[in-house]
């Protein structure tokens, strides 16, 4: 099959486009053919050596994708050949990475695919779609009513923050460096949004939640506790979730005095049976057309090394050269 993998981390050049053996499906494993992937930060920070993880070359790059039952294993129960499904947190522990034309995925990581949904869209929303369920019901427990603050909305995890906590029922203010992604950012549903880049961000916060907001979505990897705190509503909740290099001061007394609290969490943490429920709602919703991926652009999978290149630039180096995922096609 052809893969994107790394013998070694470094920069994207490091990344390969070739001929790898086929993988087969084990008991409990679907082998399925690939036809769509994302790229996420993690992707980059792994490929780049920039968080330590334990790898074995040559290193199949991706997290997420999409596509459809070739084989299963004797052991399968919930899915035949055939069958659209979609995957997320591969790559990581002892499960193989996705950017190739097969991969075998244990069965209990696989979702279907709704018959109106394209692979691309969720692809697209597989990862940050979790990572957003997970942080807004799990974690932060948002209520219909509530206000949400999503520092970043433009984002792949932010857009799909803004979008569930507008499903969900919360009154959502959010931010973007540009006109065209402030637009964006109404669009997936954001009652307010402001330019980080030319308006007082803190100020528009405080009008639109004289209070504070209820919960505080902090996308950046630098979370700033001396501007959030004041900025939270009595029993407001913090959800962190990028930065392991930071280590912000955190005051303490004005925190407390507020019932506030602060939650860490990353989604490959989250069990096979949590992150379906999670994929079960996403599903619901992108049948529904309540939920939209938002795709900046489709590379073939061959461009993997430039979709890093750009992923890369955008996040890390804040190029705001991206508006959404990067989904690459097989
Ligand atoms: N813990 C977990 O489970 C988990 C899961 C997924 C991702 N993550 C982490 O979460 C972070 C975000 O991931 P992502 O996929 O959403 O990245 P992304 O698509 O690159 O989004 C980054 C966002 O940051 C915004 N931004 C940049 N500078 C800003 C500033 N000064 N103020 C406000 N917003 C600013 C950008 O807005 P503009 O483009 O409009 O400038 C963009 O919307 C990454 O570090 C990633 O590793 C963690």
């Amino acid at each position: 099959m052809k893969a994107a993998y790394i013998n070694q981390t470094g920069g994207s050049e490091v990344i390969q486009f070739g001929d790898l053996p086929d993988p087969k499906p084990g008991r409990r494993q679907c082998l399925i053919k690939v036809a769509a992937v994302d790229v996420n930060p993690i992707d980059v920070y792994i490929r780049s050596g920039m968080i330590p993880a334990k790898l074995s070359f040559p290193w199949i790059l991706g997290r997420d994708l999409a596509g459809s039952v070739l084989e299963i294993g004797p052991a399968v129960k919930r899915f035949k050949s055939g069958d659209r499904i979609w995957a997320s947190n591969q790559g990581f522990e002892e499960r193989p990475g996705t950017f190739a034309e097969l991969a075998a995925v244990d069965e209990e990581w696989l979702h279907p695919i709704p018959a109106n949904v394209s692979e691309q869209e969720v692809a697209a929303l597989s990862l940050v779609g979790i990572t957003a369920h997970l942080g807004l019901v799990r974690h932060a427990k948002l209520k219909a009513g509530e206000t949400i603050f999503v520092n970043g909305g433009s984002g792949g995890v932010g857009s799909a923050v803004v979008q569930m906590a507008h499903i969900l029922g919360a009154r959502v203010i959010t931010t973007a460096g540009t006109e065209q992604k402030l637009a964006l950012c109404r669009e997936l549903g954001a009652d307010g949004a402001v330019n980080y880049k030319t308006q007082d961000v803190d100020a528009a916060i405080k009008e639109f939640a004289p209070k504070g907001v209820d919960i505080w979505w902090e996308t950046l990897r630098e979370p700033n506790f001396e501007r959030t705190i004041p900025l939270l509503a009595m029993r407001g909740r913090m959800i962190v979730m990028a930065g392991r290099d930071a280590r912000p001061t955190f005051p303490v007394g004005p925190f407390y005095v507020k019932d506030c609290s602060v939650h860490g969490f990353a989604m490959f943490n989250a069990t096979a049976r949590e992150q379906r429920a999670a994929a079960s709602d996403i599903n619901q919703w992108l049948s529904e057309g309540k939920l939209k991926a938002r795709i900046d652009r489709v590379l073939p999978l061959a461009q993997a090394a430039e979709a890093h290149r750009l992923q890369e630039a955008s996040t890390i180096n804040k190029s705001g050269a991206l508006a959404g995922k990067i989904v690459l096609t097989i």
